[in-house]
């Protein structure tokens, strides 16, 4: 492995011919990486993020593990259908298992699991986004190697890749409660609905994430921030995941121009989806649609509410900035468990995340500032401890968008 393309810019970096597997043992994710405490690291490496952003940094040198096919075939048993953890516009995740010190295949028995993304190259979404203009080898590798540098609690550690033939396959650490969209939006089963505690730590870990990304060294802009990248841990810490989209940025002020637009509808920025051109900011407009998501329960883009409302933006904006209305608004699993007040905030922030200029939306470390006051709030209010973290009253309404009391 090895693989230590000396600068942190992908697109300029002097490939290497491919380097033999690291030895010694790999960057594993330790469990107590995931809190998102909010201390800053002193010193941190690379020119690191700002206080907001929490305690991440950028490597020196990736420790990724380059894995042979043979070695993710066996570890994710053949690609089979029973390990497909999901399925999105890149190709397959599976789940595999490999030795938590060698990263070696291993048995389930042994090993710890790992999330495997079989990159599909014939998709519109693969390796052609990957890198702009023809992708070769090296050029992903380098943008592997960049992405294998940004270590933060809010970040899917990226563990290592492979890239034999036109196959390209990237290996996460394992994140156990799968993605915020399917604990926000699917019914029933093994999804109980988040509590408004939950949804704010999310909210918190996720803006912290980005705050990150925007103020590392090489800023990088996410470009498609949403809720199924956002993946949760075992105690529902928020990591961003799926960097496959995200390039560095521009100088301050600048913006990139894309020539094709990428990205999912209902989260993209009115700027870049009129344009092409890509700020900072326009993460932080698919930040505020992700809150409003946590606020509503409701998907940013849904086809089956009437034709007014399929547009999560243009029908709650209106309702954003006053309790009385708000309170329709609100998702009504979570009746009861927040403070007015405390949701207001929120829902203004959301609001101010999703102005039209992107000049005038805030930056991602005063997105976080912002949160932190709205748990803040909360924590404060009488009795809040009694109800952290427990699931909806038992007399809660069932609420989606069809409740009469939601605003039409
Ligand atoms: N590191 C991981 N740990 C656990 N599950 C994962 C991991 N990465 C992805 N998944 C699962 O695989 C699913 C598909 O992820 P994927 O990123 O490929 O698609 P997506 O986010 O839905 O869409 P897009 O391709 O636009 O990102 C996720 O919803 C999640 O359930
Ligand atoms: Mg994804």
């Amino acid at each position: 492995m090895g693989n230590c393309c000396g600068s942190p810019d992908a697109a300029t970096a002097v490939a290497k011919p491919p380097s033999p597997p690291i030895k010694g043992p790999p960057a594993w994710p330790k469990p107590s990486d995931g809190g998102g405490a909010p201390a800053p690291e002193k010193g941190a490496a690379g020119g690191g993020p700002r206080p907001a952003a929490g305690p991440g940094r950028v490597l020196e040198a990736p420790r990724l593990r380059e894995f042979t096919l043979a070695e993710l075939r066996a570890a994710t048993r053949g690609f089979k259908p029973e390990m497909v953890l999901g399925e999105g516009g890149f190709g397959r995740v599976y789940k595999g298992w490999v030795d938590e010190r060698t990263l070696n295949p291993a048995k389930s028995s042994t090993g710890v699991i790992v999330a495997v993304k079989k990159l599909n190259p014939e998709s519109v979404q693969g390796l052609q986004e990957w890198q702009f203009g023809k992708p070769s080898r090296n050029t992903v590798q380098s943008e592997v190697n960049f992405l294998g540098k940004l270590s933060h609690p809010n970040l899917v550690k990226l563990l290592g890749y492979c890239g034999e033939d036109r196959e390209l396959l990237l290996v996460y650490e394992f994140m156990s409660k799968g993605s915020l969209e399917n604990h926000l939006f699917r019914r029933g089963g093994n999804f109980e609905a988040l509590s408004w505690n939950r949804r704010l730590k999310i909210a918190i870990g996720a803006a912290r994430g980005l705050a990150f990304l925007h103020s590392s060294e090489k800023q990088v802009i996410y470009r498609d921030f949403k809720a199924s990248n956002i993946l949760l841990d075992s105690d529902f810490t928020a990591k961003l995941s799926d960097f496959g989209l995200a390039k560095n940025g521009p100088s301050a002020g600048k913006s990139h121009v894309t020539t094709r637009i990428i990205g999912t509808y209902g989260y993209a920025a009115p700027e870049y989806v009129a344009t092409g051109h890509l700020y900072v900011k326009s993460d932080v407009y698919g930040f505020g649609v992700v809150l409003l998501e946590l606020l509503t329960g409701l998907r940013a883009h849904d086809l089956n509410r009437p034709s007014h409302q399929s547009n999560l933006v243009e029908w709650a904006k209106p309702y954003l900035s006053g309790s009385g209305k708000l309170k329709n608004l609100m998702d009504q699993r979570i009746d009861g468990q927040y403070q007015t007040k405390a949701a207001l905030r929120a829902a203004r922030l959301a609001s101010k995340c999703l102005t039209g200029d992107p000049k005038s939306r805030p930056s991602m470390d005063d997105v976080v500032a912002a949160l932190e006051e709205v748990e803040e709030l909360q924590q404060a209010a009488p009795g809040s401890r009694g109800h952290r973290d427990l699931p909806p009253r038992p007399g809660a309404r069932r609420s989606p968008y069809h409740g009469s009391s939601r605003p039409c």
